[in-house]
């Protein structure tokens, strides 16, 4: 049932693909700039109106909840917090009528986020929910809702569920994008077609994999990590460092790269790993001296690059290149080398990459 995979984690990273195609199936068609969600037409005046949208989520869901917080506030210009939901039940948040709660969820059983739309949801907010599991108690539990099609997920550690959630929260942005004017038609059109290339991109970016592992090979022993990214990519940063500790059990820290600076700076030395995601966007000059700062105190730099580029393999020790793609849609493809260092970290050490010790697929306690 692993399909020829030696894990159900490396077969999931393998099918994403399919599940981000599926994800969009029947919602994307760019050729006729065409983008339809039924749940989010239902309630189009809501969203049309909304005053701000609140995120809650845990984990790896909580992080595709910060992709999706920077693309809908840059494209539909509607104010997102996101919050760790077991902080927002517990803390008398302030919600209102007009809100919006989007929950994030892979399996649709995780406690926390369950009561954090309840909570919600008593408040008056109206609730939208990005679950995985069809008919889960999170899906049942919302008033619309978009499902995420990455199909089952076994291992432990979300791969092809985050890159669902981010494909499903992209295009909710663009949906909203359109609705409320908030950008051009023409950029809009480009983004749609742009987003239908990702699947083929991933599958290119996947043939990164022996070259991935090479890397693991040299890195395998460290005892730390960190992982740094700015933009849509400081998510991605944070993605990177959990699935790194969940199987590999190596301490890691993801940073927006610019916090490194204030405090994280004085952990590097000749024994650290820093992995930076520094793919061309509106970012990278900055990510570039960033880089800088890391190789000036000696750091070993693993850098994701975009394809192509010249500058950065003259300072990075080791560089992986991702696909070009709209500055949008990166974190669909920047976070696939490193579910893949992760993944092969992991193997060598000799961990139980689809059950690691102390984690459960749904936490349904608090
Ligand atoms: C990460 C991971 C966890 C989950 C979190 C939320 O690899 O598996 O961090 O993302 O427990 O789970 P769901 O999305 O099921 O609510």
């Amino acid at each position: 049932e692993k399909g020829g995979y030696p894990h159900f984690m490396l077969k999931e990273i393998f099918e994403q693909p399919r599940s981000i195609m599926d994800s969009m199936r029947g919602r994307l068609v760019a050729e006729n700039t065409q983008l339809t969600m039924s749940s989010i037409r239902e309630y189009e005046n809501r969203f049309k109106n909304a005053n701000r949208i609140l995120i809650v989520a845990c984990g790896t869901s909580w992080h595709a909840g910060l992709v999706a917080e920077y693309l809908i506030e840059e494209l539909a210009r509607i104010p997102v917090e996101v919050e760790y939901a077991s902080e927002f039940r517990y803390r008398n948040p302030i919600i209102n009528e007009g809100d919006i709660v989007i929950a994030i969820s892979q399996s649709g059983e995780t406690a926390d986020t369950l009561a954090a739309l309840e909570l919600a949801k008593s408040k008056g907010a109206l609730i939208f929910g990005v679950c995985n599991v069809v008919g889960s108690s999170i899906a049942r539990a919302t008033d619309a809702g978009a499902y995420t099609h990455a199909g089952p997920e076994i291992g432990v550690a979300s791969t092809k569920a985050f890159t669902a959630q981010v494909t499903v929260l992209t295009l909710i942005a663009m949906m909203l994008a359109e609705k409320r004017g908030t950008m051009e038609k023409s950029a809009l059109h480009q983004l749609m077609l742009e987003m239908e290339q990702i699947p083929a991109k991933v599958e290119k970016a996947l043939q990164l994999d022996k070259e991935i592992q090479a890397i693991a090979e040299i890195f395998k022993d460290s005892s730390n990590f960190i992982y740094l990214g700015r933009g849509l990519n400081f998510p991605v940063a944070l993605e990177g460092a959990l699935k790194l500790k969940e199987i590999s059990y190596i301490h890691a820290e993801g940073y927006p790269a610019a916090e490194m600076k204030h405090g994280p700076i004085a952990l590097i030395d000749e024994n650290m790993p820093v992995v930076v995601i520094a793919t061309k966007d509106n970012s990278y000059e900055k990510v570039v001296s960033n880089i800088q700062e890391v190789r000036a105190r000696k750091g070993r730099v693993i850098a994701i690059v975009t394809e192509g580029d010249t500058v950065i393999p003259e300072m990075a020790e080791f560089v992986i290149e991702v696909p070009e793609a709209h500055e949008a849609l990166v974190p669909l493809l920047s976070v696939i080398p490193l579910q893949l260092l992760s993944y092969h970290i992991a193997v060598m050490r000799g961990c139980n990459v689809d059950q690691p010790r102390n984690l459960a697929k749904s936490v349904t306690v608090e």
